[in-house]
């Protein structure tokens, strides 16, 4: 597993300029990570390369973006989108037979869950034939991209995939019970995850958020033999998840939100990018802080690590900025409810001794849940977030944007001299950089 590596600073000014290309392997959603990353690319003037991971029709199969979707998505990129559906893992990836595992899940009910009785040879097959899509489809798109490249140009290519949970009915039924679950509604992840069901998920978010960054890796070598050739540089980032340092009783502490299922795909992202660094390929995973996202917003709790940023600001000393956005978080309270007060609730949360066992264990992240550590984390995030006004207009979704701004900087500017493969950005460096930036 990776060495604890959190970055303390950055280099301001790296050397992108106009002309050089970024791609973003992954879609873009208006609240995801990738939105900071862009803004650096398009202030230092790059040109913009997207991907897609296509749509399915009413069939299921597997299909380009058509005419009005692909211009939506490349207005909302700024940039040119390489029409191939790159969607990753085999959920849905027909077997010889036609069936998927998709198909086979949708015959598994609540009360025959633990003893379905999977096919796993068919599950194979659909595996195999989600790999060579997955394959053939990124060589494809690479040597689109290649094609667009000019002489004298550096590549910055951005992996934001990650996912794979089976869309069946019956693995949101499990995973609701396992994140969002209490008293007789409770699963242990634990429990899930040791099942045949909870393999074939694990398998597959290995498939989309790992396995997706090496073919990545290994269909871009032509790309980086030709950069090579004019002294370019190519780096290759990827969004990764190990905790995160927070502001807990005045004192910068790693902690993690649990259970994160995704966790051991994760660390293999970080081992994929260690093998290519060896090779001298610039490949670094960014550890990144909880944020709420179309992709976090099923796991319940996670925003609770994002509260102590207010702390880790006012650390670095207050400024005007600083003094608008706690004012800013403040109107979205309820007028019973005040800034302190939810700042101090999340306090009492993190310092608890159940959460703090989990906070001092890195060695053994990911760790699963159980039902005393579920009820804290989901009453906790069910309190604060009441004190909002307006549930759909929050202090986290500020805080967020925040995240993503700052993350963008740090991720562009370390990106172009990088210092390891797998580093961490915390809630420290976040808001040193923040402060400094509206200072
Ligand atoms: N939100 C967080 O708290 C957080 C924290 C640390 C790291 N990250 C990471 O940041 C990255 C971006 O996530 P985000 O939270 O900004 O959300 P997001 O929803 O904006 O991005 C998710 C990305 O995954 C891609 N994706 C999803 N399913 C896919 C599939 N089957 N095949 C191919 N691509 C698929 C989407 O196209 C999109 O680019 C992810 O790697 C995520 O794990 C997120």
């Amino acid at each position: 597993m990776a060495q604890f590596y959190p970055l303390r600073d950055y280099q301001p000014n790296p050397g992108f300029k106009k002309g050089d290309i970024f791609v973003l392997f992954g879609e873009l959603f208006n609240r995801g990570y990738a939105n900071g990353l862009i803004d650096q690319a398009k202030a230092a003037g790059m040109t913009i390369v997207g991907i897609t991971v296509g749509r399915r029709d009413a069939q299921g199969t597997l299909r380009p973006l058509n005419k009005d979707e692909l211009t939506a998505a490349e207005e909302k990129l700024g940039g040119q989108i390489i029409n191939i559906p790159l969607w990753a893992g085999y959920d849905q990836d027909p077997a010889l037979d036609g069936t998927t595992p998709v198909d086979q899940l949708s015959k598994v009910k609540t009360s025959n869950w633990q003893t379905p009785s999977l096919d796993w040879k068919k599950i194979e097959e659909s595996k195999q034939a989600g790999i060579a899509r997955f394959r053939s489809a990124s060589r494809e798109s690479l040597k689109q991209i290649e094609n667009l490249i000019p002489q004298g140009a550096n590549i910055f290519f951005a992996h934001t995939m990650a996912g794979g949970i089976p869309k069946a009915k019956i693995i949101l039924v499990l995973t609701n019970r396992v994140v969002k679950g209490q008293g007789e509604k409770f699963m242990p992840s634990g429990q899930f995850w040791a099942s045949e069901i909870g393999k074939l998920v694990e398998d597959n978010f290995y498939s989309v958020t790992a396995n997706t960054f090496r073919e990545l890796l290994a269909e871009s070598a032509s790309i980086r033999d030709k950069v090579a050739g004019w002294g370019g540089k190519v780096v290759y980032t990827a969004y990764g998840y190990h905790g995160t340092e927070i502001q807990i009783q005045n004192q910068l502490q790693w902690q993690s939100y649990n259970p994160y299922l995704q966790g051991s795909a994760k660390i293999r992202l970080e081992e994929i990018a260690e093998e290519y660094w060896q090779q001298g390929v610039r490949a670094t995973v960014y550890n990144c802080p909880e944020i709420r996202t179309n992709s976090s917003d099923l796991f319940s709790g996670v925003e609770l690590s994002l509260y102590p940023l207010v702390a880790a600001l006012r650390k670095e000393g207050t400024c005007p900025w600083l003094e608008r956005l706690e004012k800013d978080l403040e109107k979205k309270l309820n007028p019973s409810s005040s800034l302190e007060g939810l700042l101090q609730a999340v306090e009492a949360y993190h310092s608890d001794p159940v959460v703090q066992a989990y906070y001092r264990d890195f060695a053994a992240w990911p760790k699963h849940n159980d039902a005393k550590l579920a009820d804290l984390m989901l009453n906790a995030s069910n309190r604060m977030m009441a004190m909002n006004q307006n549930r759909k207009d929050v202090v986290t979704d500020l805080l967020s944007e925040v995240v993503v701004q700052s993350s963008g900087v740090l991720i562009f500017c370390e990106s172009w001299e990088p210092h390891a493969p797998v580093v961490w950005l915390g809630h420290d460096l976040i808001a040193k950089e923040r402060i400094a930036a509206n200072r």
